[in-house]
């Protein structure tokens, strides 16, 4: 390979890798590879932004911290450079670009700008004339990890003693759709009758009375939640602990996770009709029985039961989709409205594109939990602390991910959260599944109704067709929620803030508001705020024509624009809620969720996936688009941003690094 020093135009994209990848120990040694090399491409002239490359200043950033550190990995030859799906971009002024020892990411972290930013190269070069790097293969998928090297999880402080190890397999099969199985319907766990009820129950009581040693016993069903979320696995050939949660394979794991649940308490009654329930907590109907709460069938039947629950949230209580370890008391209306605005946010107007829904890009090599999607964060997080009881040291069961699968509620609730990937797809526009091969063809390994140890992969859980299973139609109200404003303030916010009660307060005028409110900026190397109460700030939004000749298969209307918290920093093992506020300065934790200034949250569900005695970092993205034009504010070159710590959010620390605003 030729050295940084012996570069040349041609061999260029060949020496991306390859010069970052030799002998680089240290950050400091790697940022000064880099910084060579990136000296001898501005020689070529690739700095210049009138050649249709203007985008070394991107690369000169995150880009090449993380090819740095994949490579240092990831070794690897001559793999074809597969297409990426585009995912995000994001772009700004050269001027701006911090220097690239202070744009470098801990440890590879936000890798959907490192890919597409490297897109961009790729793109760039094109334009220039250059060679395509064609002969490289910048990253590849998820690997299942080897059974038999299982450590001993770490657990948060307080958990129960478990152990989390699976059995260890004799040998792996792959994967194979059987055309044999019935379609199996799965019904809202608040409208199943007594004859599904009685078999349901009966499915757990011999599921819990398997033999010990037996990876279809329900004790051993949530150890595989366990093992995948706090670090008992490593993943191939790294020293990364392999985490589920917090990326795009939060949604097509569980997928698999539930489809051998349900094939194996299908094989205890010996009916291959079974199908799970689901919890419908985002129905806020009114009707008896109500779906929004902890539904009757897991209260009333012994082998459905934990005892582990908030015995404050047994039925009638509502459950509150924003939940952050505490109660806020909200009357029936309130809370109504709070969660049907909620799922609103997160699952339409907050998650038009894939990367804003599934999660961030986790590779092989990659650093675990790079972020969480949309709804991954709330309500998947949400309901799990709201369910667990919170008089236990960890939310036990359902509050912390350790434990969360020891209650058979747990696979109603993901198979809810399973049953709104589907519903998310079918709104249309760029809701669709992610096309990245690093996605499709990531893979997993999963103990199945015999007892063998599968392998599947990502790309086969796309379809429930295919899997033969359905979703009953419950209708999902919540779609068109916020066709029209919800609270007053939505039709002042572009030049009044409101106050936190959701009232008009005097009218500001928007250019003194802004004036009056600092920028915080991107994240550079050694800044950071720690959430102490509300933080605002304004955030400049960048220039969307640029992006539009890049990805000019999205059409402009479809370029999403993206708010970004970066460098989010929780004690991994600790509840920590913040939320995000658009145009709304003076939020509060007392300000209602109900109104469209509310943007998303950021949530964090104990688990010890990172490592033991790590803090969870991760990037936290939220689609503002539709926000901004329903608050008459897509005009204004700023937006303000307040983040509100909430609830257990206000007793931990929590950290962020950057806010910036890029499009996807
Ligand atoms: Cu694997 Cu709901 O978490």
């Amino acid at each position: 390979m030729a050295s940084c020093s012996s570069i040349t135009s041609v061999d260029l994209q060949a020496q991306v890798p390859s010069c970052v990848n030799r002998g680089i120990s240290s950050t400091s040694n790697r940022g000064h590879q880099c910084q060579m090399f990136l000296g001898k491409m501005r020689k070529f002239g690739l700095g210049n932004p009138t050649s249709g490359v203007s985008f070394l200043s991107s690369f000169q950033g995150t880009s090449l911290g993380n090819v740095c550190h994949r490579h240092r990995k990831h070794q690897r030859k001559s793999k074809v450079l597969r297409a990426k799906s585009s995912q995000k971009t994001s772009l700004k002024d050269d001027k701006n670009q911090p220097e690239f020892e202070q744009q470098r990411t801990e440890s590879g972290r936000d890798i959907h700008s490192s890919i597409d930013r490297r897109q961009l190269l790729i793109s760039s070069f094109t334009a220039a004339g250059l060679p395509l790097i064609s002969n490289q293969s910048l990253a590849a998928p998820i690997q299942p990890p080897d059974l038999t090297q299982c450590q001993k999880a770490a657990l948060p402080p307080g958990a129960k003693s478990v152990n989390c190890c699976l059995p260890e397999p004799t040998k792996v099969i792959d994967f194979q759709f059987d055309s044999s199985l019935p379609m199996r319907v799965r019904k809202a766990a608040h409208l199943v009758d007594a004859a599904y009820i009685k078999k349901y129950n009966q499915a757990y009581e011999l599921l819990r009375n398997l033999p010990d040693n037996d990876p279809r016993k329900f004790s051993q069903q949530a150890s595989v939640h366990c093992a995948f979320c706090d670090s008992a696995f490593l993943q191939p050939n790294t020293n990364d602990f392999l985490e589920i949660h917090n990326s795009w394979l939060f949604f097509p794991w569980h997928r698999w996770y539930l489809y051998f649940h349900e094939r194996i308490l299908a094989k205890m009654l010996n009916d291959d009709t079974f199908a799970l329930p689901f919890w419908n907590w985002d129905n806020q109907s009114v009707a008896s029985p109500l779906p929004n709460v902890l539904p009757a069938v897991f209260i009333e039947n012994p082998s459905l039961l934990d005892k582990l629950r908030d015995p404050l949230h047994q039925p009638p209580t509502l459950v509150d989709l924003s939940y952050s370890g505490q109660d806020e008391g909200l009357d029936p209306t309130s809370q109504r409205a709070a969660n049907n605005n909620l799922m609103y946010q997160q699952v339409v107007s907050g998650a038009k594109t894939p990367s804003l829904f599934f999660g961030q890009a986790y590779r092989a090599g990659d650093a675990n939990a790079p972020g969480p999607g949309t709804v991954e964060n709330a309500p998947h997080g949400t309901v799990h602390v709201w369910t667990g009881d919170s008089s236990q040291p960890n939310y036990e069961d359902m509050g912390a991910l350790y434990s969360a699968a020891s209650d058979p509620i747990f696979f109603a609730h993901h198979a809810n959260v399973d049953r709104l990937w589907t519903v998310w797809k079918s709104l249309g526009g760029r809701r669709k599944d992610i096309t990245d091969p690093d996605w499709l063809n990531a893979e997993f390994v999963f103990y199945d109704e015999n007892a063998s140890l599968v392998k599947v992969k990502v790309g086969d859980a796309l379809s429930i067709d295919k899997l033969s299973y359905t979703y009953q139609n419950v209708g999902n109200p919540w779609i068109a929620v916020n066709s029209s404003p919800l609270s007053k303030s939505s039709s002042v916010a572009g030049t009044k803030p409101v106050s936190s009660n959701g009232v008009a307060s005097p009218a500001t005028a928007e250019a003194t508001l802004l004036e009056e409110i600092e920028e915080f900026g991107e994240e550079v190397e050694g800044k950071f705020k720690k959430l102490e109460g509300s933080f605002r700030s304004k955030v400049k939004r960048p220039v969307k024509d640029l992006f539009r000749k890049l990805k000019s298969q999205i059409t402009d209307e479809e370029l999403e624009e993206v708010l970004v918290i970066q460098g989010v920093e929780v004690p991994s093992d600790k509840i920590s809620k913040f939320d995000v506020f658009i145009n709304l300065p003076d939020a509060d934790d007392k300000t209602p969720l109900n109104i469209p200034e509310f943007a998303g949250s950021f949530v964090n569900v104990p688990h010890l996936g990172m490592g033991p005695g790590m803090n969870r970092k991760a990037t936290l993205r939220i689609g503002i688009g539709d926000k901004l034009e329903q608050l008459g504010i897509k005009d204004l070159s700023d937006v303000i941003v307040t983040l509100v710590p909430k609830g257990k959010g206000k007793d931990v620390p929590i950290v962020i690094k950057g806010i910036k605003i890029e499009y996807d």
